[in-house]
C-alpha cells in the first residue's frame, strides 16, 4: 500500500485525480475476484487507535484513498501510520494533538469519527464540520448531541466542532434514525467515560458489530452489537488493538451486479452472504442467479432482469450505498421500476450521467423512475461522489463503443484496483493517466 507520507495535495496526486478511465463494452466477465476489505469498517477502527496509547495493530486495510486520508488524520494528531501492504501498525504513543483541520476533513466527512476517541482520551477536541458531499447536506447533530449526553461541553466555532470534558459520564443515547457514523463515535466517547451507556435505535450495519469487537479486544466493555440496543460498561483505559477487517460488503454487490449487467458468471472470494442484508433477496426477485457459499458468492447472468421496485433502508435493508448501482442495473432489465433512497433523499447525482449513456430516467423528491432500454450507448460522462462512479463503471461494461469516465479520484476513494480486477474478469478497460 503506497500512503502518501506528505498526503499533502502535490501536483502528482492532483493529476492522478484526473485520471480517467476508459471502457469499452460488450464483454461478459468471468472468473474469480477477491473482494477486499471494507472501507466502512477500516475507518472507524483506525479512528478506534486514538483511544489507546501503543502500537495497534489492523489486518485486510483496503489500499484506498479514503484510508490515505485516515491515515494522514492520525498523523496529524501526533500518530504514527506504518503501511505494510494490508496491514497497518498504527502506534499512538505520542498523540497529543486534538485538531482535525478543515482541508482534510471536507475531502472526507469520515474524518469526524477522530472526534469521539479525541475527547474521551485527551478530554478535547477541534473537529471541522464536515461539509455537505455530492449529493447534499450530512449534519452531525446526532454525533454532538450524544457527545453532550455524555457530559462533553460542545459548541461550534468558526465552522469547527469544539468539545471539552472533564472526563465522559455514561448516559442513555435515542436516536431519531439509526446512523452508522454517530452509533461509531458514540460508542467509542463511551467505552472510556464513566459508568455506563446505553444506545438504543443504533445502527445494525456489520461494520458497527465489527468496530465493537476492535474495541472489545483493545478491553472495552460493549455488548448488544448488531441489535437495536447497544451497552456500553466504561472502563479507565483501553490497550492497543489487534484485528482483520471484514470484507467489503459493497464492492461485493458491485462485483454481483458487473456479473449480472454483462450477463457474466463470477466467483466472489473473501465476502460473507450474512453481511449483504436485503440485496441478494432483491437481486434474486428481479431473477438474478446467486449461490452463497461460506466466505464466497457466486453470481451467474443471463439475460435480462425484471424491473423489480426497491427502496434503501438501514441494515438489513438495501443499502443506500448500492442504489446507484442497482439503478444501472434496472436501466437495462425489462420493464419500469421504481428507485426510492429513504436514507438520502438527494442521492442522485448518478441520475443526470446515466441519461448521457442513454437510460431513460426521471426523478421526483427522492425517487426515480427507470423505464428499462434495449441498451446503452458510450459516451464521456463525469464521476461525482463514489458509489455514482461505480454505476457508470457499471454501466459503461455493458454500453455499446467506448466510456470514458472522468475524475476517477471519485472511485479511487471506495475501491481497491477497480480496473485491474475487472480487466482480470475480462472487461476491456483501462486506466488513461491525466498528462502532468
Ligand atoms: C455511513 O455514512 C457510510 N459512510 C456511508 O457510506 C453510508 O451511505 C451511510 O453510512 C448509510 O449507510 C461510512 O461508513 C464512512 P448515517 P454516515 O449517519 O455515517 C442522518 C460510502 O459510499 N443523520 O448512517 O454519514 C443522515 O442524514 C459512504 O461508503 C442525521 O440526520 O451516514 C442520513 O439520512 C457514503 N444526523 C441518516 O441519518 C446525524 O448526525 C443515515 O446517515 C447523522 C446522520
Amino acid at each position: 500500500m503506497e500512503l502518501s507520507r506528505s498526503g499533502t495535495d502535490t501536483t502528482e496526486t492532483r493529476a492522478l485525480g484526473m485520471d480517467k478511465i476508459v471502457i469499452r463494452g460488450g464483454n461478459k466477465l468471468e472468473g474469480m475476484v477477491r473482494i477486499s476489505g471494507s472501507k466502512n469498517a477500516a475507518l472507524p477502527i483506525m479512528a478506534a487507535t486514538l483511544l489507546s496509547s501503543g502500537e495497534s495493530i489492523i489486518e485486510n486495510v483496503p489500499d484506498l484513498k479514503d484510508v490515505s486520508t485516515m491515515a494522514h488524520v492520525l498523523r496529524i494528531l501526533g500518530a504514527q501510520v506504518r503501511p505494510e501492504d494490508n496491514r497497518l501498525t498504527i502506534d499512538t504513543r505520542a498523540c497529543r494533538y486534538w485538531e482535525a483541520p478543515y482541508e482534510l476533513v471536507r475531502t472526507m466527512r469520515a474524518s469526524v469519527y477522530v472526534l469521539g476517541p479525541l475527547i474521551a482520551r485527551l478530554g478535547r477536541a477541534r473537529v471541522s464540520l464536515p461539509g455537505g458531499c455530492a449529493w447534499g447536506p450530512r449534519p452531525v447533530d446526532f454525533h454532538l448531541r450524544g457527545l453532550t449526553r455524555l457530559g462533553a461541553d460542545v459548541r461550534i466555532e468558526h465552522g469547527y466542532i469544539v468539545a471539552e470534558s472533564q472526563g465522559l459520564r455514561g448516559a442513555e443515547i435515542v436516536f431519531e434514525v439509526p446512523s452508522v457514523g454517530a452509533t461509531a463515535n458514540l460508542m467509542m466517547a463511551a467505552t472510556l467515560a464513566k459508568g455506563k451507556t446505553v444506545m438504543r435505535n443504533v445502527a445494525l450495519e456489520p461494520e458497527i458489530t465489527a468496530l465493537a469487537e476492535y474495541l472489545n479486544g483493545m478491553g472495552a466493555r460493549i455488548t448488544g452489537q448488531g441489535s437495536p440496543v447497544i451497552e456500553v460498561e466504561g472502563v479507565s483505559e483501553l490497550r492497543a488493538g489487534k484485528g482483520v477487517v471484514i470484507p467489503d460488503r459493497i464492492e461485493a454487490g458491485t462485483y454481483i451486479i458487473a456479473g449480472l449487467v454483462t450477463g457474466g458468471h463470477l466467483h466472489l472470494e473473501n465476502c460473507s452472504a450474512s453481511h449483504m442484508g436485503g440485496m441478494i433477496d432483491q437481486l434474486v426477485e428481479a431473477g438474478a442467479t446467486i449461490r452463497a457459499g461460506e466466505s464466497s458468492i457466486e453470481v451467474q447472468g443471463s439475460g435480462r432482469l425484471r424491473s423489480v421496485d426497491m427502496t434503501t433502508a438501514p441494515f438489513p435493508g438495501f443499502p443506500t450505498d448500492m442504489q446507484a448501482q442497482y439503478m444501472a442495473l434496472m436501466s437495462l432489465a425489462s420493464g419500469t421500476s421504481v428507485i426510492t433512497d429513504e436514507v438520502f433523499h438527494d442521492r442522485f447525482t448518478h441520475v443526470p450521467e446515466l441519461r448521457r449513456l442513454g437510460a431513460d430516467i426521471e426523478v421526483e423528491g427522492n425517487r426515480a423512475t427507470v423505464r428499462a432500454v434495449d441498451h446503452l450507448s458510450g459516451a464521456p460522462v463525469m464521476a461525482s461522489d463514489l458509489r455514482a462512479s461505480a454505476a457508470l463503471v457499471l454501466a459503461g461494461l455493458v454500453a455499446e463503443r467506448q466510456t470514458e469516465i472522468l475524475r476517477v479520484y471519485h472511485i479511487d476513494r471506495g475501491y481497491e484496483r477497480i480496473e485491474v480486477k475487472l480487466r482480470l474478469l475480462g472487461a476491456d478497460i483501462e486506466r488513461v493517466r491525466a498528462e502532468m
